[in-house]
């Protein structure tokens, strides 16, 4: 059995109010006051709901995750958040390189290289995004997409982010209700796995977390968790629902209690 903790973490994109989201936590520790034995969770809020629901999640088990960060440690960036100001909030993850910025703000590896080391000078774990277009698998590209987008890494050396978690996210299985098979889910993060162990050794590569995003519910999770190397799941539209989440949680219990069941 795998020896990395499954990890199920809510995007919540742009959705929910700091009092919406206080209102998801209540209903969601009413469900499941911790969280099941051996999977890990965080919530991932937009920036004005962290504070709030950082407090409600106190005492909760469930990590705060924020869903990007600037590429500089401070100054003239009117509208950005820095890496210290997140670290304050007690965030202890934070996406980068997500689809949806990709698309919308253009970012390179080159920002992503640095938006991972802003996080990781302030003690926060880089949860970095990665997948190809449905042109590009369509073309045959994707495990050179990835190899590229993994370029992120390269000013780490040969080591990789304190913490460091990838999430493999389709960028056509996204909010498309359109999942990847789980057959094709686990090549691809197998790939992954073995360029993470050329750069990074076999030891390291095996300990990272690789989590699938697009289009993960209640329905297709367990099957998806199973895979030997799919360590949960990075979740949107089916965690904005606190019984949605739950179960999410459960399922990735049960898929490591159980696993390819
Ligand atoms: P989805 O989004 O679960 O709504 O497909 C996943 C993501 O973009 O992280």
């Amino acid at each position: 059995m795998s020896a990395r903790t499954p990890f199920v973490v809510a995007n919540w994109k742009m959705n929910k109010t700091a009092t919406e989201a206080e209102a998801f936590v209540a209903g969601f520790r009413g469900l499941l006051p911790a969280p099941p034995p051996g999977v890990d969770l965080a919530i991932a809020p937009p920036f004005p709901a962290l504070e709030r629901t950082g407090r409600a999640l106190a005492g909760s088990g469930v990590g705060l995750a924020a869903q990007d960060v600037h590429a500089e440690q401070k100054g003239a960036y009117t509208g950005e958040v820095a890496a210290s100001m997140l670290a304050d909030l007690g965030v202890a993850f934070c996406l980068v390189g997500h689809s949806e910025r990709r698309r919308d703000r253009h970012e390179t590896e080159e920002q992503f290289a640095r938006k991972m080391k802003r996080l990781v000078e302030a003690g926060i774990a880089p949860l970095y995004c990665v997948g190809e277009t449905l042109e590009q698998r369509d073309r045959g590209e994707t495990d050179a997409v990835l190899a590229d987008q993994l370029t992120a890494l390269d000013l780490f050396g040969p080591d990789l982010p304190p913490g460091f978690v990838l999430a493999y996210e389709p960028v056509w299985a996204i909010g498309t209700g359109r999942a990847a098979t789980p057959e094709m889910a686990q090549a691809a993060h197998r790939h992954l796995r073995t360029l993470l162990s050329r750069r990074a050794g076999a030891v390291a590569a095996e300990a990272v977390r690789v989590l699938y995003g697009g289009s993960v519910t209640p329905a297709n999770a367990r099957e998806l968790f199973s895979q030997p190397d799919i360590d949960g799941g990075l979740v949107g539209g089916a965690s904005l629902n606190p019984a949605d989440f739950a179960a999410l949680a459960e399922a990735a219990a049960a898929a490591t209690a159980a696993p390819g069941s």
